[in-house]
């Protein structure tokens, strides 16, 4: 069972809930999910992400990789040096920086590594979570703080050096979808009696068309009764962040899966789920505005987005590859002492083992002017499975 809401929360949770039950009134008696997810996550100065709420690490609702350990933004900084090489320098972008843990471990260890790039600019859509960065990262020292910056929009200048987003992608509004006989429905949400329901009206042609290409081309047609989402922010979102690199890789990290094994035939619900107090569940439609909601990234998908755009695919694999391929190992050997070596031996196990972080978790490297295999993929890579 969830845990009960406190006051506060509740009190905010009631507040978006009227609002998005205002915007389904206005649209008629129906939202699609992607419109419901953006309020529920980004609704101005209420959305899960716009809000005050911890949400991320051990008082919030989850735990990504950089708040679990800062050997995963080290080894992320080891990559990214050697990307900084090739490019003969350069700079920095990191998207959706949560609490700045990933910034204030990459450029530590870049300063350690003498390979800081020019800027650490970060573009973050929440202002609370850009509040808490700028909190963060003033504990720098002064020549690493004075290299980050926050835009207000990607830049226009082409970006030589390196592009980082850490669980983004997952959490980019979706659409969902049912396959009903032979026609495809779109699921969205509607108001029944003061409360948010689930409601489907016959899919548009362009959802129909998007869900028609997640079928093997020559394997069978999602089967009646197939339930999934499809994110299709994820093509516009690659295209600008391609639209701004000039010389160098974008590298996404997030949980997720190459289509054949999204849409395989056993996962027939989808892979939609919320985070409240570090419980998963699968009700969108509850605790609005402080629980998240993500879907899992079908990463064939986010490749043939970068390719559209004029980007190589230079790799694909697991968290765990990554780590080994950048070298976590030499890391661990770094401890000072027993207390330190145990304390980073858990951790790691964390990011690494297949059951915890190692493997739900991939790395997807997208590129422009680098044709050097990327340290991250020299122990593992996946790509063919795209
Ligand atoms: C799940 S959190 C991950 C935070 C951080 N990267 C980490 O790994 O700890 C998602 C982050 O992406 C941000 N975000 C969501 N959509 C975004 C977008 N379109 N552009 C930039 N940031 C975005 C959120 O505000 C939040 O900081």
């Amino acid at each position: 069972m969830l845990p009960a809401l406190d006051e506060a929360e509740a009190r905010h949770s009631a507040a978006l809930l009227q609002h998005i039950l205002s915007r389904i009134r206005a649209a008629g008696g129906f939202l699609d999910f992607e419109a419901f997810m953006n309020l529920a996550l980004y609704a101005p100065g209420l959305g899960y992400y716009s809000a005050g709420s911890a949400k991320l690490g051990a008082a919030g609702d989850f735990t990504t990789a950089p708040e679990a350990s800062g050997l995963f933004g080290r080894c992320v900084a080891r990559q990214c040096a050697q990307i900084l090489q090739i490019t003969g320098g350069g700079d920095i972008l990191e998207l959706g920086a949560g609490t700045g843990s990933m910034a204030a471990a990459v450029l530590t260890e870049l300063a350690a590594l003498d390979a800081l790039p020019g800027h650490y600019d970060i573009l973050e859509v929440s202002a609370d979570l850009a509040d808490r960065q700028r909190q963060r990262l003033d504990a720098l020292p002064r020549p690493l703080r004075e290299r980050v910056r926050w835009l207000e929009q990607l830049p226009a200048a082409p970006l030589n050096g390196v592009i980082l987003a850490n669980e983004v992608l997952d959490a980019l509004p979706c659409r969902r979808f049912l396959v009903r006989g032979t026609s495809v429905e779109e699921l969205g949400v509607t108001c029944a009696d003061g409360a948010l329901a689930w409601s489907a009206r016959p899919a548009d042609a362009a959802l129909t068309a998007a869900v028609r290409e997640l079928a093997p081309p020559d394997g069978a047609p999602l089967a009646p009764g197939y339930a999934s989402e499809v994110c299709r922010l994820a093509e516009p979102w690659i295209a600008s962040l391609a639209a701004c690199l000039g010389r160098g890789v974008m590298l996404l990290f997030d949980y997720g899966l190459p289509r054949a094994q999204y849409y395989h035939p056993d996962r027939a619900t989808g892979t939609l789920t919320c985070h409240f107090r570090h419980r998963a569940h699968f009700d969108p439609l509850i605790n609005v505005g402080v629980q998240d909601i993500t879907a899992w990234v079908d990463f064939t998908r986010v490749a043939r987005a970068g390719q559209a755009a004029g980007l190589a695919v230079l790799g694909f694999g697991t968290q765990a590859g990554f780590l080994l391929g950048a070298g976590i190992d030499a890391l661990l050997g770094e401890a000072r002492d027993e207390r330190e070596r145990a304390r980073l031996a858990g951790e790691a196990r964390r990011l690494l083992l297949p059951g915890e972080m190692g493997e739900a978790y991939k790395l997807l490297a997208l590129g422009r002017g680098i044709d050097a295999p990327l340290m991250a993929f020299t122990h593992q890579d996946l790509s063919d499975s795209l």
